[in-house]
């Protein structure tokens, strides 16, 4: 290993545990995007960035305003024109905590048990934010930057980026990049590592559903007229037929298929049945016919309930017949779907479907567009040779289910491509309570960020 390699990985394991202070410390602003209330602690989060940006360094930092929460914007390009310039990304919003009662700690106050850290945020993504700024820390601490770097934090990713496409288009310039780096994904378990190449999309939607004027005494009036809640899951039962696939009309007419080559390497990923069954605690695994679970996450599309909402749902029992019944609905894409091809279908299946005596709104909330990225890039070989190192092993190369709606923007906008990496796992509860993040996971992903930086420099005047 070259000198400047191994003297950014001695500082990096030297400061092991200021870099976990950091980390706690980061993690005790309750960032929550959806939640107005918390809009001084957003602030607060911003500000905790941009002062550390400015502490390693980086010598333009700018908080901007937006119609929404700030963005956190960083310069530092030390390295010469002729270098590669790479724009790291990341959100340093999180996801509400309730129910707070089945945290076994206080989610601002991380806590260590055994290999874990607990906490809101502490994997996604604030955790993910630190590997690659500790990481950059020990390089410029030890020797010189080999690529340029800018940084965009944003405090609205879990609500969507509503404001961050704008933001990007007004920005163009000074965002130029060569590529993006994101570090909000994660691997499948500690000892493999792990390089995510594409992102699902998903398209949020509010379904209402209105029967009488009021709530209804439910024996004086039931029989008469039809109930809201019974007419909501009539229409969300029909939305899968018997093999597990959406009807929406025309939902999967965009839907890339993937290829023998890529089933045959998704097949070769190191989880499981028994892996999901273990991670998800249900009785039994479920799905569209004819996919396996990997394939089923990663690359086809699906339609969930997230919440539901009717009449009465306190404590023992109240006869009503209520006024009106709400669904949360929200599907996941996958290339090249888009989110508001799915508001249409959604609209043109209750178009056809709902019964003619109630009334209904469907309300598109947020979304995000899928993305999928070429695995065999040259940025893509910096990393996967990185985490070999680390590793001692390859990494394997994996789709994610969940979403970065950014990806793809810095695809149109941009014109560059994003490495998608990160050190959380599947089983780290993101928005659940007692969120987690694998310590000594976290600490290699220190040391391949290191490398990965290194690989990019020594790419940088081929590429
Ligand atoms: N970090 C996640 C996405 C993710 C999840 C990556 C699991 C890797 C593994 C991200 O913060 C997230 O939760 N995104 C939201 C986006 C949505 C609100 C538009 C999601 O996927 O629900
Ligand atoms: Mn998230």
């Amino acid at each position: 290993m070259s000198d400047r390699r191994s003297l950014a990985i001695q500082y990096a394991h030297e400061n092991a545990s200021r870099f976990l202070s950091d980390l706690k410390d980061f993690c005790s602003i309750p960032s929550i995007s959806t939640d107005d209330a918390s809009k001084p602690d957003i602030h607060r989060a911003a500000g905790w960035l941009a002062d550390h940006l400015r502490r390693l360094g980086v010598n333009k930092v700018q908080v901007f305003q937006t119609p929404g929460h700030p963005v956190v914007y960083g310069e530092w390009l030390p390295a010469g024109e002729t270098a590669l310039t790479a724009l790291v990304y990341g959100h340093y919003d999180v996801q509400p905590v309730d129910p707070l009662n089945l945290w076994v700690s206080d989610p601002f106050a991380a806590e260590i048990r055994g290999d874990y850290i607990y906490g809101r945020g502490i994997t996604d993504m604030k955790g993910q934010i630190l590997v690659a700024l500790d990481a950059l820390d020990a390089v410029v601490k030890t020797s010189q930057l080999p690529i340029n770097f800018k940084f965009l934090f944003e405090g609205e990713e879990e609500i969507g980026s509503p404001n961050l496409s704008s933001f990007l288009s007004d920005h163009e310039e000074m965002l130029r990049c060569d590529l993006a780096i994101n570090p909000d994904t994660g691997g499948l378990t500690p000892e493999v590592p792990c390089i995510t190449y594409a992102l699902r999309g998903l398209a949020y939607l509010e379904l209402r559903v209105f029967g009488p004027d009021h709530d209804l005494h439910s024996g004086v009036f039931g029989g008469s007229v039809l109930n809201p809640a019974q007419a909501l899951c009539e229409l969300i039962a029909e939305m899968h037929d018997e093999r597990g696939r959406v009807t929406l009309p025309h939902f999967y007419d965009k839907v890339r298929l993937i290829d023998e080559e890529e089933r045959a390497e998704l097949a070769r990923l190191p989880v499981d049945e028994s892996y999901y069954m273990k991670a998800t605690g249900a009785p039994a695994l479920y799905g569209e016919t004819g996919f396996s679970t990997v394939e089923r996450i990663g690359a086809r599309p699906t339609l969930e309930v997230n919440g539901l909402y009717s009449g009465f749902i306190g404590e023992g029992s109240k006869t009503v017949l209520p006024s009106w019944a709400m669904a949360k609905l929200s599907s996941r894409l996958v290339p090249d779907q888009e989110p508001a091809d799915v508001h249409q279908q959604m609209q043109a299946y209750l178009e056809a479907h709902a019964p003619k005596e109630i009334r209904w709104t469907l309300t598109a909330m947020h979304g995000g567009p899928p993305a999928i990225s070429d695995r065999n890039s040259p940025y893509i070989s910096s990393l996967a040779r990185a985490l070999e190192i680390v590793w001692n092993r390859k990494p394997v190369f994996k789709r994610e289910g969940g979403s970065v709606p950014v990806v793809l923007d810095f695809q149109r906008i941009l014109h560059v491509e994003t490495v998608n990496t990160g050190f959380s796992m599947a089983d780290d509860n993101m928005h659940s309570p007692n969120e987690k993040l694998h310590l000594p996971t976290w600490y290699r992903g220190i040391d391949a960020f290191i490398h990965f930086y290194f690989n990019l420099g020594e790419n940088s005047h081929t590429i």
